[in-house]
């Protein structure tokens, strides 16, 4: 058990709601970030050298070089999101330093997202809305063989990682009549493949060279980077579409490039990047891309929610408890 400390002095590394930075000031000593500046790894540096509790977020990474050069203080990272794979876990656990994530309460937003990227990609939204405000075009009314896209209802649906957000696309999808397909490290229990109506398949390469639509709910962890790789994204049909909103790193971003610029694969709907900030150009100049700024989660109620957790696991820290959403690297 923690010795309970008394205000730790908490670092938050980005601009957080309102509400939630008032709350942290009331329960800790909390140092903010009011401009909202991502930290650079030497602001990293000196944060973890002052702090007893990190809040970074999927921008900061802490790597080993950040947290080998921690003070004896930290003892905690209170990670401001669910993904972890901004932190060494490894050598977080090495230190003695804990980890913990937010769970749970971007679920629902998430997979509205991705849901949101399934209907928009094959029924081409983002083209339509571009051309509609497009001052250099005149929309000189309906015609019957334009702007076609293709049919969602009765589409299969493969989705790689069936965690939360995974199960709630799969929800949703099923609503709207798609047939849900899953690849999972572990297959489901029976109840919750029949409210699903779900295909398990225990071998990713099969699964992908029947599915019409690829949704990646995954974590990104060593297990995942490039879980579609180039070998892999060859398998599917050109017909297929490929949606993500878990991690740039889990697809081979080059080769997707590539196989989109060749009509080797129908379209893509991502939210996420393999190099983010940094977008790849040749996704951005394709037609057949809806691409998002990693904005699949950004609900006010989910930023608050996320807040809360972070807060609920620091206060539990420090008052000598065990934080409840402690991530172990071999749960992922
Ligand atoms: C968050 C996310 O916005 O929580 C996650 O894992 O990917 C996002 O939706 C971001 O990571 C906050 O750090």
């Amino acid at each position: 058990m923690p010795a309970p400390l008394k205000k730790p002095i908490v670092v938050v590394t980005r601009k957080l709601p309102d509400a939630v930075e008032t709350r942290m000031c009331e329960l800790f000593d909390t140092r903010l970030n009011v401009d909202d500046r991502p930290f650079s790894q030497a602001q990293l540096v000196e944060a973890v050298k002052m702090a007893d509790v990190l809040v970074p977020t999927v921008t900061d990474r802490i790597d080993r070089s950040v947290l080998t050069q921690a003070g004896p203080r930290l003892r905690l990272i209170a990670n401001f999101g669910t993904g972890v794979d901004n932190v060494d876990l490894d050598t977080a656990r090495n230190r003695g330093i804990l980890v913990t994530n937010t769970p749970g309460v971007l679920t629902e937003d998430t997979a509205d997202m991705t849901m949101a990227l399934i209907l928009a990609v094959p029924r081409r939204l983002a083209e339509g809305a571009a051309y509609m405000r497009d001052p250099a075009t005149k929309w000189s009314g309906w015609s019957p063989t334009w702007m076609l896209g293709h049919r969602i209802y009765g589409k299969r649906l493969g989705i790689i990682g069936m965690g939360r957000i995974g199960r709630a696309v799969a929800r949703r999808a099923k609503a709207f009549g798609l047939q849900i397909h899953y690849y999972n490290r572990r297959r489901l229990p029976e109840d919750v493949e029949a409210e699903f109506e779900a295909t398990f398949w225990e071998s990713l390469d099969q699964m992908l060279t029947r599915v019409d639509i690829v949704s990646v709910n995954c974590p990104h962890t060593p297990g995942t980077y490039h879980l579609l790789s180039a070998r892999r994204l060859k398998l599917l049909k050109p017909s297929a579409y490929i949606v993500n909103t878990a991690r740039g790193e889990i697809i081979d971003e080059n080769e997707l490039a590539r196989l989109l610029e060749t009509g080797a694969i129908a379209g893509a709907g991502l939210d996420v990047f393999e190099h983010e900030p940094a977008v790849n150009p040749r996704l951005l100049a394709s037609d057949r891309v809806v691409a998002l700024p990693h904005m699949s989660s950004a609900t006010l109620e989910g930023r608050i929610d996320m807040g809360e957790k972070v807060i609920i696991n620091i206060k539990a820290y420090a008052d000598g408890h065990a934080p409840p959403d402690r991530v172990h690297a071999a749960m992922l």
